[in-house]
């Protein structure tokens, strides 16, 4: 399958990946918990650095209006919801959604959830004072995908809006894991299947600066920071991709 005709099936792709959560997992407050923490874990301690560092937000979380993209279970959701913040989650996988505002129901959090394809809709439906991605941008791998993720970022944070990012990035001694291969643009594949992007940071930084957005901050942490790839547990961490953490806002000049 090349680049373009898998260009309309991330839907297809995700939904299937969350067809593994049975309803017997579910069940297993424990254990769905875990699973939450496990995947928010490295964006909330970054979003809690960067808010120390830089007295984020100024006002009450009460007034803030606050957009996970890519949200998943939406535990990213669940931990600004629990601080009073107006959160939406969106997600192109309908099962996600579906299973993510029953996990907030459950917690007593008012968390509105849509279902939303961010490499073909640019369309904003709001101004938001934050917007997060914890992992989604790597997952859309080709470049009018990303194009239209950027402009809906862009048309939905307000005029002092935060845009905060942690994302995958190529390093030198990169090691493609067994069973994927990666092409000369930076696409990661499994099988035939593009999988992931994982663009060295000087050109995710530009992607970010054409776009129209104002890198405030970038970190580059020296190894992923979050699991992937099983196989990655037995590599050395100079063979992993890197993290990425940035924050943007739009440029006004
Ligand atoms: C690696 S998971 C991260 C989940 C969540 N943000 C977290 O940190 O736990 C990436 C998420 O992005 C979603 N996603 C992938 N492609 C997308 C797209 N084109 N539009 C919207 N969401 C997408 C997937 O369904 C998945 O839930």
């Amino acid at each position: 399958m090349d680049t373009m005709s898998f260009m309309n099936n991330y839907a297809q792709y995700y939904n299937k990946a969350y067809e593994n959560l049975t309803p017997d997992w579910f069940e297993n407050k424990q254990a769905v918990d875990a699973y939450i923490e496990l995947n928010r874990k490295t964006l909330i301690e970054f979003y809690e650095d960067y808010s120390k560092q830089f007295s984020f937000p100024q006002n009450d979380y009460s007034e803030l209006k606050v957009l996970d993209l890519g949200c998943g279970l939406g535990g990213v959701s669940q931990y600004f919801a629990g601080k009073g913040a107006k959160v939406t989650g969106v997600d192109v996988s309908s099962l996600a959604v579906s299973f993510a505002s029953e996990l907030a129901k459950s917690k007593k959090l008012d968390i509105e959830f849509k279902v939303l394809d961010l490499s073909l809709d640019n369309s904003s439906f709001g101004e938001f004072d934050l917007i997060i991605d914890s992992h989604l941008l790597h997952c859309i791998t080709e470049e009018k995908g990303r194009e239209n993720y950027f402009k809906f970022v862009k048309n939905s944070l307000s005029k002092e809006g935060l845009f905060l990012l942690e994302t995958m990035v190529f390093q030198k001694q990169f090691r493609t894991p067994v069973e994927y291969s990666m092409d000369e643009d930076w696409t990661l594949y499994k099988g035939e299947t593009p999988f992931r992007k994982v663009k060295p940071g000087i050109e995710l930084e530009d992607e970010i600066k054409s776009s129209g957005l104002e890198i405030s901050y970038l970190y580059f942490h020296a190894e992923l920071s979050f699991e992937v790839f099983d196989e990655y547990k037995d590599y050395p961490h100079q063979n992993l991709p890197q993290t990425a953490r940035l924050a943007a806002k739009i440029n006004k000049s």
